[in-house]
């Protein structure tokens, strides 16, 4: 549904800066030499990357991990580590950097964002080596001065169309592609109060959820200095507190920021609810959708195609660095957003362009799991069914958050999983409210039946299913 106030203001906002001269412009360099890579546009010649309708061995490499003995003998005993224990000095001194060798301990992991198990696929390794050994590794510059190329506009393409959004902004990680839309969405105000301090009714309100992730908050945190942004938190996914904040802001220009999957919780935005109440209020909908990319969705859209309210969604945030096994953040929105997010957005402008290998990888990584290797988004939702019946835990996605409360409860546990060869961290303060610490355990593609039955076992022994939260809604971190 088309927001036609904000339209407005950013068009007004896009004739201020063009009047200011300072409308910045993407060109990108032409690199490529591949000649079907020159010939692809979004859609990509069938066969150019090669796919599997099933699990392959490789796929295991996601998951199945080692750690040295030094580091597991470390963690065990929560001795502080730096990662040292692992490089032999001597060979630092003699310039040859070498790993120690040794015993290692063979864990599975339980605790990474690779949900699609993207991170070993050789499809998508192939891309970054001929990109790398056609184009090199140094993007050269940021993308606004020489490091945007082909390989970066196919790529923003190609998620656009995946997100239904007239086009996209690639950013050098989520982290950054959050920070540049709410700087961004700050701007606005003072632009359209001609660079004076804008009046309180001129400003924007910003609602958003308590626990959104700290890239947004700090992104907010930055555009709250230009004084041109009053920040509203409500409860986390709480719709009538939200509505009562909305209710009661006499201001105009609304903007409702939310993370789409919750990151440490493993719940939902209610994205219906959400896009009755911007038909209400004609707010501006910003999704955070790094958790839900390529995961949730028929065809990987992400947490607003599952809930079909994609056309509610102004601007979607998402992040190549975890189901898409790859690096990297994007922005998907208008055009017009976009012109306002490069010229504005200081982490985008300021901050050297993606590699061109990692983007080959990531359009590779979306082709891949978009459109032809459906059967891992079938292979992970069977992996939290498989979770829920063995245990009971009404888990709707494949991040489980088990909160057993203090920090000691929660490294006793990692601990214990530890011994019982799982790789899964104890989530602390300041990433979780103290007196919410937790382990967060991560469910994948590349995750068998057996591993999940293994997995439950180890935890029941050292935490009681029945007697514990799985949600954090009661308690919220401040912005
Ligand atoms: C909800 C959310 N948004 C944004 C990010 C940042 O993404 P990136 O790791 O690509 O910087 C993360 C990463 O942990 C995240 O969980």
């Amino acid at each position: 549904m088309e927001n036609s106030f904000w339209n407005k203001w950013v068009e007004k906002a896009l004739s201020k800066l063009e009047t200011l001269k300072v409308l910045r412009s993407l060109r990108p360099i032409y690199v490529s030499s591949n000649e079907q890579m020159q010939q692809q546009q979004t859609e990509p010649i069938d066969g150019y990357y090669e796919v599997f309708d099933e699990m392959q061995p490789w796929d295991r490499s996601s998951v199945e991990i080692s750690i040295s003995d030094s580091t597991f003998q470390r963690w065990l005993h929560e001795i502080p580590s730096s990662g040292d224990e692992i490089v032999c000095r001597d060979a630092v001194a003699n310039q040859k950097p070498r790993m120690c060798s040794g015993q290692f301990k063979k864990l599975l992991l339980f605790s990474g964002n690779d949900y699609l198990g993207l991170s070993s696929h050789p499809t998508i390794g192939k891309a970054a080596a001929e990109a790398a050994l056609e184009h090199g590794m140094g993007p050269r510059g940021s993308a606004l001065i020489c490091g945007y190329t082909n390989y970066h506009r196919l790529l923003e393409s190609c998620l656009a169309d995946l997100k239904k959004k007239e086009d996209c902004l690639l950013c050098p990680t989520g982290f950054s592609a959050n920070m540049a839309v709410m700087v961004a969405v700050g701007s606005i105000a003072s632009l359209l109060a001609g660079g004076e301090k804008p009046l309180k009714d001129e400003k924007i309100a910003i609602f958003s959820d308590a626990l959104n992730h700290a890239s947004i908050i700090d992104g907010i945190r930055l555009a709250e200095r230009t004084k041109s942004v009053e920040v509203f938190v409500y409860k986390h996914c709480d719709m009538s507190h939200l509505n009562s904040l909305l209710s009661a802001c006499s201001m105009k220009k609304k903007v409702v920021v939310t993370d789409s999957l919750f990151s440490m919780d493993g719940d939902f935005a209610p994205m219906v609810e959400l896009a009755k109440l911007r038909r209400k209020y004609g707010f501006l909908l910003v999704l955070d959708d790094a958790h839900g990319t390529f995961v949730c969705g028929k065809n990987g859209g992400g947490v607003a195609e599952e809930f079909n309210c994609e056309k509610d969604v102004d601007i979607c945030i998402g992040t190549l660095s975890k189901a898409a096994g790859c690096h990297g953040g994007f922005i998907a929105c208008s055009r017009k957003w976009k012109k306002l997010v490069q010229s504005r957005g200081r982490s985008f402008i300021f901050s050297t362009a993606t590699p061109v290998p990692i983007a080959a990888a990531a359009h590779a990584a979306a082709v891949i799991v978009a459109k032809k290797e459906t059967w891992r988004r079938r292979a992970i939702w069977n992996r939290v069914q498989d979770f829920r019946a063995l245990t009971g835990v009404p888990i709707t996605s494949p991040i489980i958050s088990l909160i057993v409360g203090s920090e000691e409860k929660a490294l006793q546990a990692s601990r214990h999983l530890l011994k019982s060869g799982f790789h899964v961290t104890a989530i602390r303060p300041p990433t979780v409210p103290a007196n919410s610490c937790r382990l967060r355990v991560t469910l994948t593609a590349v995750h068998t039946t057996d591993d999940i039955k293994k997995l439950v076992a180890a935890i029941t022994g050292c935490i009681k299913f029945e007697g514990i939260n799985y949600h954090s809604s009661n308690v919220y971190a401040k912005l």
